[in-house]
């Protein structure tokens, strides 16, 4: 029996393991962490992350063939194959701080692979990693290996959060980089086989190691300009009166462009799309391309701006003052269908509300309090200026309120915002809402879910991201 051992229970380790545990009975798979509680968490009725399909498969093939554990060398040791799936966040201090990856994690995962060894492995590159990460990882094995043969593999996810088992069970691609070594292609035939098992053949692509590990992080990039994109047009439809929706359904028709992802929004979060292209930046610049690192730079500062320029929007429209008003944040999650809060832009517009003394009442339906109060009372990373961290003022968060129910975080505010696109937030019973709101009720849809005629005929003030504005704010301009 092939035995996997993937190091790293998290957002891709967790799913990606169980999928692998599903479709290959053949195969033992175990996830090891450092963390204690995330594999407790793992091995419980609560699973540590939330993800629809989830429970269903880890239910299925715990105890059978996928284990979850915290004895991360006796498995290692055991295992054929090693995933490496640690976090990789930017770094924020020291040399290309707020732009390079951080691999401490990976760099002491590797050691530790090569210290506890006993046989040759496959050791395949989950995570998301710089171009050329794989030359450190083989160096850093090899020099510490006893004589064990090591093939390095890169094998990048490509899951979303919020469909990741969708995505696993019918991805687009699997890719595959390895050594052009006979050496290095049986190891991509190795992994392949495991893939093959559910993934037709022509979508398991392979390639060299630098093009795998690059394709990732230019992916990401990819989908990220998009929305960029999008977000940029929202402000000139704002400006000349043409809507984002028609607009984007237009250029999408055009079958070069493609219809996905070009939904406008108060921007992207998460925790790879910023990451993954701050890395790409810094590989550019360490490679002497300042130009390039400027037009993929300016991706992100389009995102910021969008966050600037929905809070500007709020403040204005609430005739520049919202000190001590009870704003109620409907959504904190960077997306649906997830409790993951990681760069979600809920932090930075609620900050921004914050600073300008709001009070805010909070509801998402898989976010805890714990996690809100953290994100919100922690330093904000200035990614262009990372030496000068700017602390919260700790009083700040006692402004915030954290609820369970829609109605009650709406209760006497004189605004409500949309920042995650839930599906119920679609469905709320508004006209209550309206009627329990100070006067006037303003919404700042940030995703675009509402029907903004309904709510107007109800009684409410509507902003939408890149749609036509109502007469009110036209008067009330924000300055981004
Ligand atoms: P995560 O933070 O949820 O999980 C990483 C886990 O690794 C943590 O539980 C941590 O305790 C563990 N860990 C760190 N060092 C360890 C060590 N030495 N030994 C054992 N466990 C260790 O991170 P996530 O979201 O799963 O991301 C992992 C990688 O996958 C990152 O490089 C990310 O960029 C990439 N990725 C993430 C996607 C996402 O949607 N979250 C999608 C595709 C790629």
């Amino acid at each position: 029996m092939v035995k996997i051992c993937c190091i790293g229970a998290g957002y891709v380790g967790g799913p990606t393991m169980a999928i692998i545990a599903y479709k290959c009975p053949d195969i033992e798979v175990v996830v090891v962490d450092i963390s204690l509680p995330r594999i407790a968490a793992w091995n419980s009725e609560q699973l540590p992350i939330y993800e629809p399909g989830l429970d269903g498969v880890v239910k299925q093939c715990r105890g059978k063939n996928l284990f979850f554990s915290t004895d991360v060398e006796k498995h290692v040791c055991e295992a054929d194959i090693v995933f490496v799936s640690v976090n990789t966040p930017t770094k924020t201090r020291g040399l290309g701080a707020g732009k390079a990856a951080d691999l401490t994690y990976w760099e002491s995962a590797a050691r530790m692979i090569a210290d506890v060894s006993k046989s040759s492995k496959i050791v395949v590159e989950k995570s998301t990693v710089p171009v050329k990460t794989a030359e450190a990882i083989e160096k850093i094995l090899t020099h510490n290996s006893k004589g064990i043969k090591f093939q390095i593999l890169s094998n990048p996810e490509f899951l979303a959060e919020g469909t990741a088992i969708q995505d696993l069970l019918n991805p687009d691609r699997v890719l595959i980089g390895g050594r052009e070594t006979p050496e290095g292609q049986e190891a991509i035939k190795a992994l392949k086989d495991v893939y093959a098992h559910w993934v037709p053949e022509e979508q398991i692509l392979t390639t060299n190691l630098w093009s795998a590990e690059l394709s990732k992080l230019a992916a990401n990039a990819f989908l990220a300009q998009r929305i960029s994109s999008v977000n940029a047009m929202s402000a000139l439809c704002e400006a000349t009166g043409a809507d984002v929706t028609q607009v984007a359904y237009a250029v999408g028709k055009d079958s070069r462009i493609g219809p996905k992802f070009l939904n406008a929004s108060v921007g992207f979060g998460g925790s790879c799309f910023q990451k993954d292209i701050l890395n790409l930046v810094y590989i550019c610049e360490c490679n002497g391309l300042p130009e390039v690192a400027e037009y993929w730079k300016q991706v992100i500062r389009i995102n910021d701006y969008q966050k600037n320029r929905f809070v500007n929007r709020m403040v204005s429209s609430m005739f520049n003052t919202i000190s001590n008003k009870k704003i109620a944040i409907l959504g904190f999650a960077f997306k649906k269908d997830t409790g993951d809060t990681r760069e979600t832009p809920a932090i930075d517009v609620c900050k921004g509300l914050l600073g300008d003394k709001a009070r805010l009442s909070i509801y998402d339906p898989q976010v805890t309090e714990d996690q809100i109060q953290r994100d919100l009372s922690m330093k904000k990373f200035d990614w262009d200026h990372p030496l000068h961290l700017q602390p919260m003022s700790p009083t700040t968060v006692k402004q915030v309120a954290v609820v369970w129910d829609a109605y009650e975080a709406t209760k006497d505010a004189h605004g409500l915002c949309i920042l995650t696109e839930w599906d119920e937030f679609k469905t709320l019973d508004y006209k209550r809402i309206y009627d329990n709101m100070q006067k006037p009720a303003f919404v700042f849809d940030g995703r675009n879910v509402v029907n903004g005629d309904e709510l107007r005929n109800i009684g409410f003030i509507v902003y939408s991201i890149g749609k036509p504005l109502d007469a009110w704010l036209k008067d009330m301009p924000a300055v981004a």
